[in-house]
């Protein structure tokens, strides 16, 4: 089979580039011709671990070629995959803009009488059979056959080869079982457990996963809040919730709440596709808002410490989503970027990985450090917003010796409470008693 996906980034990027590893044949297409230079020269635009060394091999294998060209992409292409971004609309909807555009290029460039399509882009319920609508409009109906597959994709951002590679299942939704057959040829090597359904259900596996994701993010979240007003510690009753083998412990880590460029959107999409049906999800109405208010609830114990914020110099530990990923969309610490400017802060940032992008975003707004010492040093406050593993392994006796006050707003909980105690640090945590360093007793 000739395989071409269309688009190169953190999905499809991973697809093509996995694909090529289990022996297939790939062309991946983006219409951002410079990312497909740096790719063409070997170099992953995005960072992911092992990705550039996946990419190297294969290129150097001549199994995976990279074009900014519509017409080589998929004159002879057998199966498209699309992993295109669907960001939302304004109303909170899937912006199916980028899809739609992919769909016009095949009608136009493709050569071929039957050709496979597999959406793997997260799209609402409804988009496959629009998708083929579209090609098939768009050529003037000239293809013999269009089948249209739903794939949808659930790696992790910082472990996607490590998913795409162990994956605990692969959803293939088609109403052919000659092309699910392909699927399941095309997945083979990597012997995952697949699930053949209609293309609905499969469109639907995919919000429903990651809102019952982010419903447990902010139910462990609101637990956390009760916590802290009650006595009681999250870390203890997170482990007693999740040794529950109906609950599992995973996804039940208290926070400053998620970001990505998936759970809000997709959570928001799913609302807004159950309002397009006349069905009010109240219960992902109130994950969102309680996602909302997480970081505005840190600022607030923050507020109740230092007074104002005016003036004074405060370090964000993170600004990545999450840890072993560049992606700052939608991420926490910019929302608390965002208010801690908005109240007066002079703000220092610090992240491995994602500070060329943080730039783009936040340009002179903020200072940036290239080290934690740097960030925090004379900080008046530190808020701690990813827990990259350079956070927390950092030492805390340097917030003592480098901040003018050490007070930490740990948004990612890095730090076992009986860690914190022996030094004289202001902490606070969520779902978790606030430690205040008047009340410590120093032990140096
Ligand atoms: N990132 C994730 O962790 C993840 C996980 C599962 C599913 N998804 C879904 O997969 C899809 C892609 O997400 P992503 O994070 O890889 O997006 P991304 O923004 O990283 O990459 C999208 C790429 O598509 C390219 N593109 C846009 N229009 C194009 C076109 N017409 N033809 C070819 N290329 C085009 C863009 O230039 C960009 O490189 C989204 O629907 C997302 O919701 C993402």
């Amino acid at each position: 089979m000739k395989i071409t996906v269309a688009g190169t980034g953190y999905v499809g990027l991973v697809t093509g580039v996995s694909l090529a590893e289990i022996g297939h044949q790939v062309i991946c297409f983006d219409i951002n011709e410079q990312k497909v230079k740096e790719l063409q020269a070997g170099r992953s635009p995005i960072y992911e671990p092992g990705l550039e060394e996946m990419l190297c091999s294969n290129m150097n294998g001549k199994r995976i070629y990279f074009t900014s060209n519509a017409e080589y992409a998929y004159k002879e292409a057998d199966l498209i995959i699309i992993a295109v971004g669907t960001p939302e609309n304004d109303d909170g909807s899937a912006n199916l803009s980028y899809v739609r555009l992919v769909a016009e290029d095949i009608a136009k460039y493709s050569r071929q009488e039957e050709i496979i399509i597999v959406t793997k882009s997260t799209v609402p319920v409804g988009t496959n059979e629009k998708v083929k609508k579209w090609v098939d409009e768009e050529s003037s109906k000239r293809f013999k056959k269009i089948h249209i597959v739903s794939n949808p994709e659930f790696l992790r951002e910082g472990s996607a080869l490590y998913d795409t590679f162990n994956g605990d299942r692969i959803v293939v939704g088609t109403d052919c079982k000659e092309v699910a057959m392909k699927m399941d040829e095309l997945y083979g090597p990597l012997n995952i457990p697949i699930i053949h359904t209609d293309i609905e259900s499969s469109e639907m596996i995919k919000y429903a996963s990651n809102a019952f994701l982010a419903t447990k993010i902010s139910f462990i979240n609101e637990i956390a809040n009760i916590c802290e007003k009650v006595g009681a510690n999250i870390d203890d009753v997170s482990r007693g919730i999740g040794m529950d083998q109906r609950i599992g412990p995973k996804f039940l880590q208290a926070g400053v709440g998620y970001g990505g460029s998936c759970f809000p959107k997709d959570t928001k999409a799913l609302v807004q596709l159950a309002g397009d049906v006349h069905h009010r999800f109240h219960l992902l109405e109130a994950v969102i808002n309680v996602n909302n208010n997480q970081p505005l609830l840190l600022i607030q114990k923050a507020r109740e410490i230092v007074g104002t914020f005016e003036h004074k110099k405060v370090a964000i530990l993170g600004i990545a989503f999450k840890p072993n990923t560049d992606d700052i969309r939608e991420s926490a610490s910019l929302v608390l970027i965002k208010e801690l400017i908005n109240e007066g802060a002079i703000i220092t940032v610090y992240d491995p990985i994602a500070t060329y992008l943080a730039k783009q975003v936040l340009g002179e707004n903020v200072l940036y450090s290239s080290s934690i010492d740097d960030a925090i040093n004379d900080a008046d406050i530190t808020f701690i917003a990813t827990e990259w593993k350079q956070v927390v392994n950092y030492p805390l006796n340097k917030y003592v010796s480098l901040m003018k006050d050490p007070i930490i707003i740990d948004g990612r909980n890095c730090y076992p409470l009986a860690s914190i105690r022996k030094e004289n640090i202001t902490y606070v945590s969520v779902g978790r008693e606030t430690l205040y360093r008047e009340d410590k007793i120093v032990i140096k």
